[in-house]
């Protein structure tokens, strides 16, 4: 079926699922909402805004006189940590658990509000005495444990700014995002648990600063997750629970104005050098607060809620360390994978702390799905009320099932789409309105305006596909591109005047009601994970083995994407090269160890040639085809068109099996 058909059945979508009477008269947003926005939509972000505490009121909402360089509410002065620990601890909550953290073993801890302040003071403490001023980088690469939001909180607490790398990068990767954001300091475990086993980290840490690379670091400090032996550079390495058990427990947070940076995110880009997405304060803050509550109805104080996502993701920023902490949350969270030590450990954590409000992934989703029904039979999963799913697009198949078989068929399903680079939800239905139909993210939230547009910039009707853009500023949009203030002029606003073009195709049906059909640039989504094709093929070509690499994203029925990449080999090491199942082990382990395990191809196709125009522009859509193995599209802009039958001639051959 053609990609244009598959949406076509979609766009007919005829099921609904209306939230219960029930649901709707308890629910946080209620209608209303959509007109208060409507009406004054900047008086609508103030208002959301003062629910923050500011050590300063902001007077003005939104000077956008420099625009795209956006602030808000850039009078006024807050403290992120202090808005998402001690403003609680102070209203009397402090005996509320903050965090239930289970690890991978099955060693769980317990951390209150109170003993969660504790800690992030002491940390803050630390990063004092190691010379962390307002404004410095820290980078971080840890896993899914109590520490790595400890440590994040710290940072933010003291106004430096974290650069969190997540744990399946590897060493070289490490290296160039320590060394754009010139990081002082860099916060790591020994390792975490993965699978049954310690998975080591520091070693990597200690690959990316081996040689000087990375000058600018100043110490390490080091969580011991996993008692390992690990490699110590005396002066510069310091354990983490040394150190905060010498560090005094009292630090009183300062303000910090609403625009002070509070984080880079890297994320891939249609080039090969990830991008350092920026993220300040206050308007941050404001939007992960106001989405976490109102896209999840989250009743604090009540619910326990759920994010899957790990910290090195935006997801894991916005919906697990700040959005929740600053909304006095009660969350889980989980060190390990979803089949370990087997597929029901998910389903065992849900009944154990009583989950009311899961937030995932459409791959995982799907795996549970293949795995079946069987997964979820042993476990009560009654406590479930809403239900998320973010990342990518879901398809209405794994849709139902997550309604049925985790929902309970009663659970409202929020489909939330947004990016690192919007930092918080934009597009979702609200789960006490909306009437959901699988597969749909429904509408822009309040308070926010998009629009999907053709090639002219003209915004289009129903039914017709474009590209999702988004026209007005919003508080937690990104404030730029890590030292490179070009780039993100030309990255998101020079397309469309005026509007934020967001790379994503989509469309609306005649309810209004939005559909996401993917990337519309060289970016690709596995498993929820953002790729770029030119960093994959980069990493191909820096092999000595490999002449050309061109890298497409092909349809897979679990991870949404799967990598698939076609390269030309050298002919000067023809006698060293081995059988293409030896070469394609070779290339796929070299990505591995170049940017990380998550950007190892799939598949490899050995080819003699690149399908390229005249202009030397590889086409990707007709890779594309041969990728997804249906029959091979228009040829005619093609160089030499005999090129697609020489590619696809070899593969038939079984010269790639
Ligand atoms: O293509 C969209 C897809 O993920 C991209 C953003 O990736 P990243 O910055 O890594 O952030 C992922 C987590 C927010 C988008 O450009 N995407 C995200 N959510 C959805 C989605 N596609 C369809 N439906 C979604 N709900």
């Amino acid at each position: 079926m053609s990609a244009e058909h598959e949406i076509e059945n979609l766009l007919h979508e005829e099921r609904r699922f209306a939230p219960s009477k029930e649901f709707a008269a308890n629910a946080i947003a209620q209608p209303e909402i959509y007109q208060r926005a409507k009406a004054d939509r900047l008086e609508f972000w103030a208002e959301q805004a003062r629910n923050l505490h500011w050590h300063k009121p902001f007077t003005q909402t939104l000077d956008w006189s420099n625009a795209p360089f956006a602030k808000w509410f850039h009078d006024g002065e807050l403290n992120v940590s202090y808005n998402c620990l001690d403003r609680h601890v102070e209203a009397g909550w402090g005996k509320r658990v903050a965090l239930f953290f289970e690890g991978e073993r099955g060693d769980t801890k317990v951390y209150t509000y109170l003993d969660l302040l504790i800690e992030v003071k002491k940390a803050a403490n630390v990063l004092i005495k190691l010379g962390i001023q307002p404004g410095d980088r820290v980078a971080l690469y840890m896993p899914m444990i109590p520490e790595a939001i400890i440590a994040m909180q710290a940072v933010a607490r003291v106004g430096a700014v974290h650069s969190v790398v997540f744990g399946g990068f590897s060493a070289d990767s490490l290296a160039s995002r320590i060394q754009d954001a010139g990081a002082k300091l860099v916060i790591t475990a020994d390792g975490g648990y993965r699978k049954g086993k310690a998975s080591l980290l520091k070693p990597a840490v200690d690959e990316a600063l081996a040689d000087n690379k990375c000058p600018t670091v100043e110490n390490v400090l080091v969580v011991n997750r996993t008692n390992s032996e690990v490699a110590w550079e005396e002066g510069r390495d310091l354990w983490w629970e040394e150190q905060l058990n010498l560090a005094d427990r009292e630090h009183v947070a300062q303000g910090f104005n609403a625009e002070h940076p509070l984080f880079i995110l890297y994320t891939s880009g249609t080039t090969g050098k990830p991008k350092g997405i920026l993220h300040s304060s206050g308007g941050y803050l404001t939007q992960t607060a106001y989405t976490h509550k109102n896209v999840f109805d989250l009743h604090e104080g009540q619910d326990v809620y759920w994010c899957t996502a790990d910290v090195g993701w935006i997801t894991g920023h916005s919906y697990v360390v700040y959005g929740p902490l600053a909304n006095g949350a009660t969350q889980v969270i989980y060190e390990g994978t979803p089949d370990s030590p087997d597929w029901g450990r998910w389903w065992d954590i849900v009944q154990k702390y009583h989950v009311n409000i899961l937030y995932t992934a459409p791959t995982a989703i799907r795996s549970f799905m293949k795995i079946g029904q069987s997964v979820t039979t042993h476990y009560d999963l009654s406590s479930i009320r809403v239900l998320g799913s973010v990342g990518e697009p879901i398809n209405p198949e794994a849709w139902m099932w997550y309604r049925e078989v985790i929902g309970g068929n009663k659970a409202p399903i929020v489909d939330t789409w947004w990016q690192t680079e919007t930092g918080a939800i934009m597009v979702s239905p609200l789960p006490g309105i909306t009437a959901t139909k699988p597969g749909s993210a429904h509408v822009a939230l309040p308070g926010i305006e998009i629009g999907i547009v053709n090639d002219e910039g003209v915004e289009v009707g129903p039914g017709h596909g474009g590209y999702l853009t988004i026209k007005e500023p919003w508080p937690s949009m990104l404030r730029g591109i890590w030292g490179d203030p070009e780039r993100y002029k030309e990255t998101y606003w020079s397309r469309f005047e005026g509007k934020y073009f967001a790379g994503d195709g989509a469309k609306f049906d005649a309810d209004g009601d939005l559909w996401l059909l993917g990337r519309v640039d060289d970016v690709m989504n596995v498993s929820g994970h953002r790729l770029s094709t030119a960093e994959i093929e980069s990493a191909l070509v820096s092999h000595p083995f490999v002449a050309e690499a061109a890298v497409v994203g092909a349809k897979d029925e679990t991870t949404g994407q799967a990598v698939v990449a076609f390269v030309i080999l050298r002919s000067s090491h023809q006698d060293q090269i081995g059988s293409d199942q030896d070469t394609s082990k070779m290339l796929r382990d070299h990505v591995a160890k170049e940017i990380g395990p998550i950007a190892k191809p799939r598949t490899i196709f050995v080819v003699s040639e690149l399908p390229k125009t005249r202009s030397g522009k590889i086409m990707r859509r007709l890779l594309r085809d041969v990728a997804e193995d249906r029959p091979i599209g228009d040829v005619t802009t093609l160089a030499d068109s005999s090129v697609m039958d020489t590619i696809t001639g070899r593969i038939n051959a079984g010269a790639n099996d």
